[in-house]
């Protein structure tokens, strides 16, 4: 069932969980995150970055594949497809495509203008039934040349987009895309709980969610985060898979060079990886 994201996040706020949003790249990673949330009746939100809307060859197909594919298998889930670090631009052409979700990511703008677009976004999405994310940006945390901190938001910018009426908030807490660094500072609580207070309980994102401690991410869930974003560790578990089918001559052997051979080992690998966040890890198994 492909729905906006704002119901299965209010839940997940109220209930103190979180619903993971998985980005994905092509029908593999929409057919393996799909039956992983199916298998575990957890509802679940696909990104879709700009730079994979492209790949997709257009968000018009980017839908068209998440809604076949959810008529072909019998997903009954909740499902959302969601534009993953929107552009201005990009989060109307989005809604214009039959996103249900988009994220509209002005945190690299000045404040004032961040909160004009956000505004606006905010309105359009809502007249279509979208639901939409808005970033605050803020400090970063470099130091020394050394990246060990990610951005920090001010608690007062969040709450001035909370107020606007976003569905929920992206806002840096120290987090980070991609591999941490050895010497990562972690999240910060502190901030987090602030921003909590001061959105009024507005449901917030975690960016970053590949690699960060699991008693973190908790933490940061019990304290109001209740969408995950999980990119890189999908993309590892299938890169490792594949390379193991190859390394172990598997492609040589009788028919193993068919596709559908080749690249059955990672789509299992982010399955069985997706079934297992949401079960352990985000609380999201059976809240469908
Ligand atoms: P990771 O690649 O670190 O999991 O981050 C994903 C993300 O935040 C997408 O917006």
């Amino acid at each position: 069932m492909l729905v906006s994201a704002t119901e299965m996040i209010n839940k997940a706020h109220e209930g103190h969980y979180a619903i993971g949003a998985f980005n994905i790249n092509n029908m593999e990673w929409i057919k393996a995150i799909l039956l992983g949330c199916e298998a575990k009746q957890s509802p679940v939100i696909l990104g879709v970055s700009e730079g994979a809307g492209k790949y997709m060859c257009g968000y018009k197909n980017a839908v068209d594949m998440v809604k076949n594919i959810i008529d072909f298998y019998g997903i009954t889930v909740p499902v959302a497809i969601h534009l993953d670090h929107g552009s201005y631009e990009g989060a109307k052409a989005a809604i214009e495509a039959g996103f249900t979700s988009v994220m509209f990511d002005g945190s690299h703008f000045p404040i004032e203008e961040n909160i004009e677009k956000s505004k606006e976004l905010i309105e359009l999405a809502h007249s279509k039934g979208c639901s939409i994310e808005c970033e605050v940006g803020g400090i970063g945390g470099e130091e020394d040349g050394v990246v060990s901190a990610g951005e920090v938001a001010d608690p007062a910018e969040c709450a001035t987009i909370a107020d606007l009426g976003v569905d929920f908030l992206a806002a840096g807490i120290g987090n980070i895309h991609g591999k941490y660094p050895e010497n990562w500072a972690g999240l910060n609580f502190d901030v987090l709980a602030q921003i909590q207070q001061q959105t009024n309980g507005k449901p917030l994102v975690l960016h970053g969610g590949s690699g960060i401690p699991r008693e973190m991410v908790k933490e940061a869930i019990s304290l109001g985060v209740s969408k995950v974003n999980v990119n890189t560790e999908c993309q590892l578990v299938f890169a490792e898979a594949t390379r193991k089918y190859i390394e172990e001559g598997k492609d040589l052997e009788g028919k193993g060079y068919d596709p559908r051979k080749l690249l059955k080992p990672g789509a299992d690998a982010i399955q069985k990886l997706v079934e297992e966040y949401v079960v352990d890890f985000f609380g999201s198994a059976g809240k469908a």
